[in-house]
């Protein structure tokens, strides 16, 4: 016995990384799973692979896309029977480009990051309405409370966008609202803010070192996996957290501890 057994989920960008890990786990929880991600190659060689697993399939889908999110609600709905789960995980992250400042940047940002999960969000509900409820899980980040950069410089260069930080920040408030809104309908609305993560993305982002510096400056010192977050995805999906809704979860060895 899964504990999503029947269910049917959505994860944003499981072509790879975290999304990938989250799907992996719904899947071995009895859930049926969509991959929709923008990487055709990846999403498409991600699905084969869970497809071993249990009822996996990819749906090309940019979830900035108005057109794209709805065909993607559709094509789970079309192959599954129904959406109970949406798992907000897509953004710019592996692909972000640290050294970019400009405004058209921070509003890219914002638009892939935060404005996504509305946007898949807004798509999703209605379904889960039909179906009776559901969950809806988004990826916020530790970084959301790094308010003081480990990569200052000792020159003033200008002030920063803060752009990946303000748009999981961002995450963070639509995730309170979106609970506010939905609960009469039976849809939770919870948060998963993860740590430094060792995944492709963070190895490409960040210098080997600096992953295990941070890791050192946890309460409970270590490098934390994709496999650390799923277990907590899995809670907030399941019929257990039937009443916990706006919730944020950070999951980083206690570095960051928000009340
Ligand atoms: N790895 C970490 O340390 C860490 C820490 C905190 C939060 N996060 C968050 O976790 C999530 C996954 O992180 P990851 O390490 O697996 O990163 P990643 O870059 O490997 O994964 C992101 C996935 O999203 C996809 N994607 C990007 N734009 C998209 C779009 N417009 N439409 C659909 N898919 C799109 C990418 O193709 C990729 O498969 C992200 O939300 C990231 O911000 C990661």
């Amino acid at each position: 016995m899964g504990r999503l057994d029947g269910k049917v989920a959505i994860v944003t960008g499981a072509g790879r990384g975290i999304g990938y890990a989250y799907a992996e786990r719904f899947l071995r929880e009895g859930a049926s799973v969509m991959v929709a991600e923008i990487d055709a190659n990846t999403g498409k060689q991600a699905a084969a692979a869970l497809a071993e697993i249990g009822p996996a399939e990819f749906v090309a889908t940019d979830v900035t896309s108005v057109e794209s999110v709805e065909a993607c609600v559709q094509a789970t709905v079309d192959n599954f029977g129904g959406l109970d789960i949406l798992m907000n995980n897509a953004a710019l992250y592996g692909d972000w480009d640290m050294g970019d400042q400009s405004f058209e940047y921070l509003k890219k940002i914002i638009d892939v990051n935060q404005h996504s999960v509305w946007l898949m969000s807004h798509a999703a509900a209605p379904k889960m309405v039909e179906g009776g409820g559901g969950r809806i899980i988004n990826q916020a980040s530790g970084a959301a409370y790094n308010y003081v950069s480990p990569f200052r410089s000792d020159e003033f260069t200008g002030m920063g966008t803060f752009n990946y930080q303000m748009s999981k920040w961002g995450v963070v408030g639509l995730t309170k609202f979106m609970a506010g809104s939905l609960g009469t309908w039976g849809i939770t609305v919870n948060c998963i803010a993860p740590g430094v993560i060792d995944t492709e993305a963070t190895r490409k982002a960040v210098p080997g070192t600096v992953i295990e510096m941070l890791a050192k400056q946890q309460a409970v010192p270590g490098v934390l996996n994709a496999e650390d977050l799923t277990g907590a995805a899995v809670y907030f999906a399941s019929a257990e957290a039937r009443f916990v809704t706006g919730q944020v979860l950070v999951i980083d060895g206690g570095k960051h501890m928000p009340a």
